[in-house]
C-alpha cells in the first residue's frame, strides 16, 4: 500500500512544486498559495514563534531561533493547538547541538511524556504523536536539525529567514538547503512537507543586527555601549 501512496505524495509534492516554487527551487507559501491551511494561520505561529525568543530568552538573543510545535488536526481550536515550543540553547548550557529546532524537540518529548503533564504519553506514543504535528521555526533549519527534523517524521516544517539570508548577514552556516535534506531522506517513514518563507520579512530583522551596529535593534532592546550587542532596554527606573 506504502508504494501507490507515495507515488501520489511525490506527484503532488511536484505540482506544488511547479506551482508554487519562488524560482529558487523552494517550496513556499505565499498569501496566494492553496495551503490547506490558511496564510494568516501560518502568519499567526510564526509571530508565535518570534514570541517563543523573549518568553524563553530574551526579545533580541544572538541565536534567535526560536520554534513551536502545533497539532493542526486539532480541530478544536480552528488555528491548531501548541503543544510545545523551545529556543535555542547552546551558548546558555554549553551543548553546541542544542539549536532552536533540537532544543525544541527535546522539550516536546518532556512535554508528551510528562506523567503530571496533558499528554502522559508512553515513549513509543510520543514517537508516532510527531506525524501529526507541524514545526514553525524562525529560520531554515541547519542539516542536522532538518534531518532531526525528518527522524521526527513531522507532518510539516514551516520557516521564515533563509539559510542563504542567514550567510548574508554574516551567520556561519553549512550551506545545505533543508529541501535538499528532506529530498535526500524519502527512506525515512512518512513525509514532512516544507513551507519556506513564511514572514521572513518579520523574521529577518532578529537576524540582521549581530554583525551590522546600524541595524537597529528588535523591539524591547537597545545597542551596549561596549560591546555593541542588542540588549534588554533597561528604562531609567530601574537604573
Ligand atoms: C492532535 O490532534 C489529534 C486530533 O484531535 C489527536 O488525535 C492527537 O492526539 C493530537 N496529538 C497531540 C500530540 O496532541
Ligand atoms: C516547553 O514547552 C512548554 C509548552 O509550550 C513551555 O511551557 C515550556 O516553557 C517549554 N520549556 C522549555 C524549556 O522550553
Ligand atoms: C510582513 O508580510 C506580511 C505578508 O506576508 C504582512 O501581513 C505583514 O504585515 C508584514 N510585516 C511587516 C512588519 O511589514
Ligand atoms: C546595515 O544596516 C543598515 C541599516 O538597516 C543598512 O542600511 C546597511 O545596508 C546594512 N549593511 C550591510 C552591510 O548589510
Ligand atoms: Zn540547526
Amino acid at each position: 500500500m506504502l508504494y501507490p501512496l507515495s507515488i501520489l505524495a511525490l506527484v503532488l509534492l511536484a505540482l506544488i512544486h511547479t506551482t508554487h516554487g519562488n524560482g529558487d527551487g523552494q517550496i513556499s507559501a505565499t498569501p496566494h498559495s492553496s495551503d490547506a491551511i490558511p496564510y494568516e494561520t501560518r502568519v499567526y505561529w510564526m509571530r508565535r514563534a518570534i514570541s517563543a525568543l523573549a518568553e524563553l530568552d530574551s526579545p533580541c538573543p544572538f541565536a534567535a531561533f526560536g520554534s513551536v510545535v502545533v497539532n493542526h488536526t486539532d480541530t478544536s481550536d480552528p488555528k491548531g493547538k501548541l503543544v510545545c515550543m523551545g529556543v535555542n540553547q547552546a551558548a546558555h548550557v554549553g551543548n553546541p547541538t542544542l539549536h532552536g529546532e533540537m532544543a525544541t524537540i527535546e522539550n516536546c518529548s518532556k512535554v508528551l511524556t510528562d506523567l503530571d503533564g496533558l499528554y502522559r504519553l508512553s515513549p513509543s506514543e510520543a514517537l508516532k504523536a510527531y506525524s501529526q504535528l507541524s514545526l514553525y521555526t524562525t529560520a531554515e533549519p541547519c542539516p542536522m536539525c532538518a534531518s532531526a527534523i525528518r527522524w521526527s517524521g513531522f507532518a510539516e516544517c514551516i520557516y521564515g529567514t533563509s539559510i542563504e539570508t542567514l550567510i548574508n548577514r554574516g551567520f556561519g552556516q553549512i550551506s545545505i538547503p533543508s529541501q535538499e535534506v528532506f529530498a535526500e531522506s524519502t527512506k525515512l517513514p512518512g513525509e514532512t512537507v516544507l513551507i519556506a518563507d513564511v514572514l521572513a520579512n518579520e523574521t529577518d530583522p532578529y537576524f540582521s543586527w549581530q554583525f551590522n551596529h546600524s541595524y537597529p535593534c528588535p523591539k524591547g532592546c537597545e545597542r551596549g555601549s561596549r560591546d555593541k550587542f542588542c540588549k534588554l532596554q533597561v528604562t531609567d527606573h530601574e537604573l
